[in-house]
Parts: C-alpha cells; sequence; structure tokens
C-alpha cells in the first residue's frame, strides 16, 4: 500500500452555501471554506433559486481558490475532484458541477460525483477519527429527514423517511411563523432555551406500520392553529413557549426513532448529521436517551452539520478508494434519491 496522502478538492453548492474545501485522506480537513447567502436570502424570508444561482457563480472561483490556498495546495497536488451532484436546487448545482467538470477536464484528475445526503453522513468521520460502519445515522435538514443504517463505506440503508416536510422545513415555516423569520432553525433553538417546552402539547406523529418513518407537517399546522386560535380569543402568544414545545415535539419524535432504530438493529452506535443536527436541545436529549440505552453517540461540530463541502471531500475519499469515478456526461440531479 502506498503512503501518499490523497487529497480531494470538494466543491458543494446545492442549496445557499457555496463552498469548496480540501480533504486528506478523508478524515482530515485541510481547508473548509464557506460562502453563506444567508444575509441576502434573508430579505426575502427565505432562498430565492434564481439568486442562489446567481450567486454560485459570482462566488465559485474565489472559493475554490481560498481553499487551495488555505490548504497550502496547488491543484497539481490533488488527487480527484468531489462535487455535489444533488439532491438540491438545479441551478446551484449546475454551477458546482460545472466547475467541478471544468477542473477536471484541465487538470485531467479524476471527478466524482457525491450525493449531498452522502457527504452529509460522511461528516460524522471528521472529527470521530475512530467511526467505522455499521452504524445507524439519523440525517436531519433542510430537505430530508432519512434514518439510515451504514452498513459500509458508501454504502446505505434508508429504513425511515419523511412522509411529507423535513424536519429542517418544519423548523423554518414554524420559525416565519411566530415572527422569528429565517432561517428558522437556529432562531428557535436560541428562543426556545428561555421558553417552556411543555407550555403547549403539540402532536408527534407516527406512521402505523412504519415505526422509522416521520411526518411534521400536522405538527407545524397544529402550531399555526394554535397561533390563530390565540389571536382570535385576543390572547397573547408566548414566542419562547412556542419554540420551546415545537422543538421538543421534533425532539421527541426524533429522539425515540432513532434510539429504536439503534437498539433494533442492535449496531449501538448511532450518528446525528445535517443542519438540525445542531439544534441544542436535540444534541442533548439525543445524548441522554443514548446514555440509557447503552448507545454510543457521535454528532459533528456545527460547521460540519450545515452544508459544508469538507463533507463532500470525505464522501468522495471513500468512493475514490474503491474506484468510483465519474464521467464529463454528470449532470446535476435535483431529486437524486438515495439508495
Ligand atoms: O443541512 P442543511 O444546512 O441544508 C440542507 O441540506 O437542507 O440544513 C439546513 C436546515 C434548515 O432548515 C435550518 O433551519 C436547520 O437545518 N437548522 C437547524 C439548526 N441549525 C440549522 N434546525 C434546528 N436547530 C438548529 N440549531
Ligand atoms: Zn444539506
Amino acid at each position: 500500500m502506498s503512503d501518499k496522502t490523497v487529497k480531494i478538492l470538494a466543491i458543494e453548492s446545492s442549496c445557499d452555501e457555496t463552498a469548496a474545501a480540501v480533504v486528506a485522506d478523508g478524515r482530515e480537513v485541510m481547508s473548509n471554506i464557506i460562502s453563506s447567502q444567508i444575509d441576502i436570502h434573508t430579505l426575502y424570508g427565505g432562498v430565492v433559486p434564481e439568486i442562489a444561482s446567481r450567486k454560485h457563480m459570482e462566488n465559485i472561483n474565489p472559493v475554490v481558490e481560498q481553499a487551495l490556498k488555505e490548504a497550502n495546495v496547488r491543484l497539481d497536488d490533488i488527487d480527484a475532484i468531489g462535487v455535489t451532484y444533488g439532491p438540491g436546487l438545479v441551478g446551484a448545482l449546475l454551477v458546482g458541477v460545472s466547475c467541478a467538470k471544468g477542473i477536471s477536464l484541465a487538470t485531467g484528475k479524476p471527478l466524482i460525483g457525491v450525493h449531498h445526503i452522502k457527504g452529509h453522513i460522511s461528516a460524522v468521520y471528521i472529527e470521530n477519527k475512530q467511526l467505522k460502519p455499521p452504524f445507524v445515522c439519523l440525517v436531519a435538514s433542510g430537505g430530508h429527514t432519512h434514518l439510515v443504517i451504514v452498513h459500509d463505506y458508501g454504502k446505505y440503508e434508508v429504513i425511515g423517511r419523511t412522509r411529507d416536510d423535513a424536519a429542517g422545513e418544519a423548523f423554518d415555516k414554524v420559525a416565519r411563523a411566530i415572527g422569528l423569520g429565517y432561517p428558522g432553525g437556529p432562531k428557535i433553538d436560541k428562543a426556545a432555551k428561555t421558553g417552556n417546552p411543555h407550555a403547549i402539547e403539540f402532536p408527534r406523529a407516527s406512521i402505523e406500520g412504519s415505526p422509522y418513518d416521520f411526518s411534521f407537517s400536522g405538527l407545524k399546522s397544529a402550531v399555526l392553529n394554535y397561533i390563530n386560535t390565540c389571536k382570535m380569543k385576543g390572547e397573547e402568544v408566548v414566542t419562547e413557549d412556542v419554540a420551546a414545545s415545537f422543538q421538543q415535539s421534533v425532539v421527541d419524535v426524533l429522539v425515540s426513532r432513532a434510539v429504536k432504530a439503534a437498539k433494533e438493529t442492535g449496531y449501538l452506535k448511532l450518528a446525528l448529521a445535517g443542519g438540525v443536527a445542531s439544534n441544542s436541545a436535540l444534541r442533548e436529549a439525543m445524548k441522554e436517551e443514548c446514555e440509557k440505552n447503552g448507545i454510543e453517540i457521535y454528532y459533528p461540530s456545527p460547521i460540519y452539520c450545515t452544508d459544508n463541502a469538507a463533507m463532500i471531500g470525505v464522501a468522495a475519499y471513500y468512493d475514490y478508494v474503491s474506484g468510483v469515478r465519474s464521467g464529463m456526461d454528470l449532470n446535476a440531479v435535483p431529486g437524486l434519491k438515495l439508495t
């Protein structure tokens, strides 16, 4: 076996972050540059796809250059280019995919298309050097809520998914309804710290016959109904209590399903990934429940939970060493499935 370090240049542009990173041997982050568009999308209360694509076009080259510079490497030192090709916003994904293809073509270095959710799962490896599959992973982001068995590097089995809204989407919609604005997750997280999580009894939906599936749209409607009823009765809506009670409902559902999956598969190793995994109440509750049940818990630092390119570099590394390569026909696939 060669002792040479494998360096991946990774690019991520599936939503509202333009990101590039250099990752060595799948676990060491040499640079991780993220140019966030949050400020501009905040003006519109959410991500505007057209604006996202345009901003990615402006930012992509400087972000890639900065990632190489901070890692102190040249394109020549890179072994392969990893890029998110789905799921996500088609115009946003296309910017990263085109950039990666251009670099691959110009340098002759292999191209590896990465599934965004596999990237989120791979983020867990960065700070947990000893973690190896198999384990169970709860991936909760703005667009996805999945319970996944990671059988091996690159080998995933989805055992549960949301039937409607993603957990992050519910955070974003509820935040807007209670006047906290965009991005909802971090704002609800903060407001909930001074609220009473048991002030309002919101529903915890379960789906008959599908113990690992999720549904959050009923919860979102229950919050909206609660607010409307208060307004009609002229009663005060205590934002912090609504935030804390809504968050508690999401946390209870996520924790119970994930812990059940870890226990029933017998893997007893549980990882959290995706933007919602940075939620402080979720991390605390999951830690507590895992301790009670003898399950080891792993989660990335918040910077590796939300969208970043380092996680794409990690996933691309494991594909690279197992011989996966993409061709110049790699295209953005907005609805790419996790198989
Ligand atoms: O993984 P991510 O950055 O992008 C997607 O792939 O969707 O996740 C973004 C989502 C948003 O819905 C955001 O509100 C949520 O993650 N989020 C949080 C927190 N930080 C981000 N949700 C709850 N608590 C947080 N602290
Ligand atoms: Zn994401």
